[in-house]
């Protein structure tokens, strides 16, 4: 059975689908599915941000096939680690969890790596840097994270 990650942001354009897709080209398809949500529905349906596609493309990897979609309780069934990018998305997602077993599940994502900062900051708001920024710091956690997955 293959082992699940779910990456958790706000709207699931921005940070997740790109920890989606750095962390799924670092481990082995066959063994690892990773996923990505949002807490909250603005963007449903929708591909992710043209400046997440852009930086993913500058470092090799196509994440421009994605769709957001809004976290689920039900996804606490199906993943094994649910990382989120800020206290935030922790919160919101803790809220949600049934039981302490669930809870268990959530952590943030930069707590994987010592970077000096424990939160993803959401670069939504501001410009390209931000996502180059956010692209570097979620990269590292990601390689950690394959590291112990692979
Ligand atoms: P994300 O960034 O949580 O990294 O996907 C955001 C995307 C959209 C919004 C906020 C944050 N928004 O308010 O629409």
């Amino acid at each position: 059975m293959k082992t699940k990650v779910l990456m958790v942001c706000l709207g699931n354009i921005c940070r997740s689908p790109l920890a989606e897709g750095i962390l799924q080209s670092k481990v082995d398809f066959d063994t690892v599915l990773v996923d990505s949500a949002g807490t909250a529905g603005y963007h449903v349906g929708n591909p992710p941000d043209p400046r997440s596609v852009a930086v993913a493309q500058k470092y090799g990897l196509d994440i421009s096939a994605q769709k957001c979609r809004r976290f689920s309780r039900t996804d606490f069934d199906e993943f094994d680690f649910i990382y989120v990018m800020d206290r935030n998305n922790f919160s919101d997602i803790a809220s949600l969890a049934r039981n302490q077993q669930e809870a268990e599940k959530i952590k943030l994502l930069l707590s994987e790596v010592n970077v000096g900062i424990h939160e993803v900051p959401d670069p939504y708001h501001g410009d390209e840097d931000g996502f180059e920024d956010v692209y570097q710091m979620i990269d590292l956690a990601c390689e950690a994270i394959a590291k112990k997955l692979n």
